[in-house]
């Protein structure tokens, strides 16, 4: 059996990752929802060189500059970012000899902070504006930059059609070609709607069957939905953004925060896997849909990023209690109802 290891990992050819994504693995979950009888999948884009699905957006997109001739050997690129695809971003463009600013705001990972200075960032820190909409206070700060380095370009990722191509051309086809078939239902968190749209977008182009649910927080101002404080970074937005005009998932589901905890916390413990809070918030949205699916459908969704930024504030019970709403709710039923996630 360990053999068997080992004659995977030397059939695999050493050749050069450079400013590119990995083709990640499908996992069967047969432990999340044990009573349910679904067939479960998770994408595990947290095997991502820098730790999320943005690897392949921040690929295309800045292929997307450098194929247009925008963005010239030694260039400068400036995006608005809440943490993974700063992250990407930083670490393709040190790799293909790019300068990159990181527009971030107060919600970011501190950790993800880091990770893009250690890639050589700049950090371009913006405060949390009167009206709360850090969204758009880090939009306009790129703009201001963009307006005062005339030969530095943005890689656009609200409105750019290379980030949901990104997600049509490998995302997508990548799940349908391990599954061996599309699945029935596949989640996918939203903030720039890009990952959705390029799914959908996917499915369209082959005639797939699958429902594509798209997973939002509550707060998040997508959808029509009513802007309000959100904590965590990764899914939601500010503003409806331009790729989200040509989005259509199936379902949205809207999580509060406390729901998107609990789900992190019970795939940690159930199956091992330590995800971001998006990813929590796509088990809570499968939770709440379970009575809705057929018997022995087949439901993916994609585990966006991995949970060790997070855990200063996710997976931190002092952090928790005292920063989100029904956080302390959240954790007691936890330990009350479920022994296999109860506290020793
Ligand atoms: C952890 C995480 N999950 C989900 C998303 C949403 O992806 P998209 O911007 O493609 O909608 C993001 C985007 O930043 C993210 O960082």
């Amino acid at each position: 059996m360990t053999i068997q290891h080992f004659s995977d990992a030397r059939t695999m050819p050493s050749v050069p990752i450079h400013g590119d994504y990995l083709p990640t693995r499908v996992t069967a979950l047969e432990k999340l929802f044990p009573d349910a009888r679904i067939r479960l999948h998770a994408k595990l884009d947290q095997l991502q060189m820098s730790g999320s699905t943005k690897e392949r957006t921040a690929k295309f997109l800045l292929d997307d500059l450098e194929a247009s001739g925008a963005l010239k050997p030694g260039g400068t690129v400036v995006e608005s970012t809440s943490g993974n695809l700063g992250m990407a971003l930083a670490r393709q463009c040190t790799q293909r000899g790019f300068r990159f600013v990181a527009v971030v705001d107060e919600r970011a990972n501190e950790a993800a902070l880091q990770t893009m200075a250690a890639f050589g960032a700049r950090l371009e820190r913006v405060p949390t504006p009167a009206d709360g909409n850090r969204l758009r206070a880090r939009v306009e700060r790129v703009e201001a930059l963009l307006a005062q380095h005339r030969d530095a370009v943005t890689t656009r990722q609200y409105g750019n059609p290379a980030n949901p191509a990104a997600h049509a051309s490998t995302t997508m086809p990548e799940m349908v070609a391990s599954l061996g078939a599309a699945p029935d239902y596949l989640y996918v968190a939203m903030s720039t709607t890009g990952t959705a749209l390029g799914c959908q977008q996917a499915i369209e182009r082959e005639g797939w069957h699958t429902k594509l649910v798209g997973v939002d927080a509550e707060g998040s101002a997508l959808f029509g939905g009513a802007v309000g404080e959100r904590k965590l970074p990764g899914l939601g937005a500010g503003f409806e953004t331009d790729l989200s005009a040509d989005a259509h998932p199936h379902a949205v589901r809207r999580i509060r925060e406390s729901d998107m905890i609990r789900g992190c916390r019970v795939l940690a413990r159930r199956e091992g896997i330590l995800a971001g809070a998006s990813t929590g918030a796509i088990v809570a949205a499968i939770a709440r849909d379970l009575p809705t699916f057929e018997e022995d459908a087949c439901v993916a969704f994609l585990v966006h990023d991995g949970g060790s930024a997070y855990l200063p504030t996710v997976y931190n019970d002092v952090w928790v209690r005292a920063e989100i709403n029904g956080g302390a709710q959240a954790l007691a039923s936890l330990d009350r109802n479920d022994p296999f996630t109860a506290h020793p």
